[in-house]
């Protein structure tokens, strides 16, 4: 079914939820590929394919991730969603509910920054989708050094990754502690349905 029912969610939540973990698994070594070719380019500034390649790959697969998070959000908050346990105590079901809303708050923010980091860069530098290397800048061009330059968003872009991971940590031991030792379905219906 589609949608999400009381006991379990929909093959749309299911499919979204299962793209982004595929886009994100390849994403985070792409982009700690990506800084490396970039710094190769720099030492001779000679042929820049990889470049162009690595940042269309980069670029795409984070603006792919940061549309169906969006669109995911909109589906989720305009349908039922199957609760929780019964048997979860309190500070189980807030935990449970701060690391997906701060899931959703990083699958939006991580994308962005990198987005506002290329917006920025005062020098011209292509954004991409896809094929098509005209995506609007969402911050202005920013001369190094001054407030909300390249280096600010790119920073914050870079660090992501740790508190991201922490998260996605918890949220996989979360994830492994329903099916292995609370039993309660809770894994089967994110990936099979009820
Ligand atoms: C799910 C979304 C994304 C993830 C998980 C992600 C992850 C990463 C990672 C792991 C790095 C390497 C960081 C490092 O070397 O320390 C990186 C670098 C970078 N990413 Fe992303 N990224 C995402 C989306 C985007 C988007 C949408 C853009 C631009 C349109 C972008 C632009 C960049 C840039 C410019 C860098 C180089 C930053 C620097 O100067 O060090 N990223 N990204
Ligand atoms: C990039 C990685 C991931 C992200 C961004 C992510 C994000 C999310 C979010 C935001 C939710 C809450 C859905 C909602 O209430 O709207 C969720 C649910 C869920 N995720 Fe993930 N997830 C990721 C990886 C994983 C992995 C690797 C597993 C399994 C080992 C997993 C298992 C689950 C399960 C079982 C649920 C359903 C919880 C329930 O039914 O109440 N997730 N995920």
């Amino acid at each position: 079914m589609l949608r999400n029912t009381r006991d379990s969610w929909g093959s749309l939540a299911r499919g979204l939820h299962w793209s982004v973990v595929t886009l994100v698994i390849v994403q985070i070594p792409l982009g700690f590929y990506m800084v490396e070719v970039y710094e190769q380019y720099t030492k001779t500034y000679a042929d820049d394919t990889l470049v162009m390649r690595t940042s269309m790959g980069h670029h795409t697969i984070g603006l792919l991730v940061l549309s169906i998070a969006l669109f995911r959000l909109a589906w989720r908050l305009t349908n039922q969603t199957p609760g929780l346990p019964a048997s979860l105590r309190t500070y189980q079901r807030y935990l449970a509910r701060f690391t997906h809303v701060m899931l959703y708050v990083i699958m939006i923010v991580y994308p962005l920054s990198g987005w506002a980091a290329l917006s920025a860069y005062e020098g011209e530098f292509p954004i991409f989708f896809f094929g098509w290397d005209g995506v609007p800048r969402i911050v202005p061009q920013v001369v190094e050094g001054e407030p909300f330059d390249y280096p600010f968003f790119a920073e914050i872009h870079r660090n992501l990754w740790r508190s991201g991971g922490l998260l996605l940590g918890l949220h996989v031991i979360g994830a492994l502690w329903h099916q292995f030792v609370a039993r309660d379905g809770v894994l089967r219906r994110m990936l099979r349905g009820s």
